[in-house]
C-alpha cells in the first residue's frame, strides 16, 4: 500500500474521523507559545493537514486567526461544517496556497508526515514571517500502558504493518527524521489522558490510515474481535486513553 493511498485515506472515512479522533491538550498550546516566542491570541496561523479541524479549533480557542489547509474534499467538507466561520482552502504541504511571510505560525497536528519534507521545509519558510515558527506533533502511543501496547501491536499485525518502535527517538534523531536539521527545535513530550466510550475508542483505531486501506469484512472482523477484548478489560465501556504528545517547533536561524 503506497504511502500516497494512506495519505488520502482519511477521506474515506470522515465521519468517523471526527466521531473517534483525540484532541490535544492545552499545555501543548502553552509550550508552542513559549517555543515560538509569542501568544497565540491574534497570531496569523495556518493550520495545515487540518482534516476536521481538530487541532484548528483549539487554536481559534487560543484567540488565533487561523486558516485551514486541507488536500482532502471529504475532510475539507466535515471541517467547514464543524467550524462553518472558519476558512479553509485546498492544497497540500508541499506547495501552500498562501503568500510570502503572511504567517506567525504554521502548524502540522499529525500530518507532517505525509508530506515531503524537502519541500514542506521550503514552504513553511516561504510563507512564514522573519520571526514565525513552524509548530509539528503527533499523539504517540503511551507503550507504558499494557493494554494501550497490546493493543498496538495487534492493529500492526493485523494491518500489515510494522510496530513504531517502543524506544522514542532521542532529540537529534527526531529533528533530523521530522527533515529538520539545521533549523532551530525545541522539542517537549506532554502526557495526557482523555476517557471515551468503547464505541468511540473503537471509531478512533477504526479511523487510522493503515486501517482505512483494509477491506470492509476485514475491519469488521478485526472491531468484533476487539469489542469482545476491550469489554472484558472495561466492563462499563469507559477507557481511559493515554497519549503522549510529541512536539517540535522550529524557527528561522
Ligand atoms: C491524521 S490526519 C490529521 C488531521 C488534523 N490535523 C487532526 O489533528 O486531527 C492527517 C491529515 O493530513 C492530510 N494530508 C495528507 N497528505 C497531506 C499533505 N501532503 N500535506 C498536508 N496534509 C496532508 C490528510 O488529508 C488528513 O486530513
Amino acid at each position: 500500500m503506497s504511502v500516497s493511498s494512506r495519505a488520502h485515506s482519511f477521506n474515506t472515512a470522515a465521519d468517523q474521523y471526527a466521531a473517534g479522533r483525540p484532541s490535544y491538550p492545552p499545555a501543548l498550546f502553552d509550550f508552542i507559545e513559549q517555543f515560538a516566542n509569542r501568544s497565540l491570541a491574534g497570531a496569523r496561523v495556518a493550520d495545515v493537514g487540518a482534516g476536521t479541524g481538530i487541532a484548528t479549533a483549539l487554536l481559534r480557542e487560543r484567540g488565533a486567526h487561523v486558516i485551514g489547509v486541507e488536500p482532502g474534499d471529504a475532510m475539507a467538507a466535515q471541517f467547514h461544517t464543524l467550524l462553518p466561520d472558519v476558512p479553509v482552502v485546498r492544497g497540500d504541504g508541499n506547495a501552500l496556497p498562501l503568500a510570502d511571510a503572511s504567517h506567525d505560525l504554521i502548524t502540522y497536528a499529525q500530518s507532517w508526515q505525509w508530506t515531503d519534507t524537502n519541500r514542506s521545509v521550503p514552504e513553511a519558510l516561504r510563507v512564514l514571517r522573519a520571526d514565525g515558527a513552524l509548530a509539528i506533533w503527533w499523539n504517540t502511543t503511551a507503550f507504558d500502558v499494557p493494554w494501550i501496547r497490546e493493543q498496538h501491536q495487534r492493529i500492526a499485525r493485523h494491518c500489515g504493518v510494522k510496530p513504531t518502535s517502543q524506544t522514542r527517538p532521542d532529540d537529534s534523531d527526531a529533528i533530523r527524521l521530522a527533515g529538520l536539521s539545521g533549523l532551530p527545535v525545541a522539542r517537549r513530550q506532554v502526557r495526557w489522558s482523555r476517557t471515551v466510550s468503547l464505541d468511540t475508542q473503537l471509531a478512533n483505531i477504526t479511523s487510522r490510515s493503515a486501517f482505512l486501506v483494509l477491506a470492509e469484512d476485514d475491519k469488521r472482523a478485526f472491531v468484533g474481535e476487539e469489542r469482545g477484548r476491550l469489554r472484558e478489560l472495561f466492563p462499563d465501556e469507559v477507557v481511559e486513553e493515554t497519549y503522549v504528545v510529541d512536539l517540535l517547533v522550529a524557527t528561522r536561524l
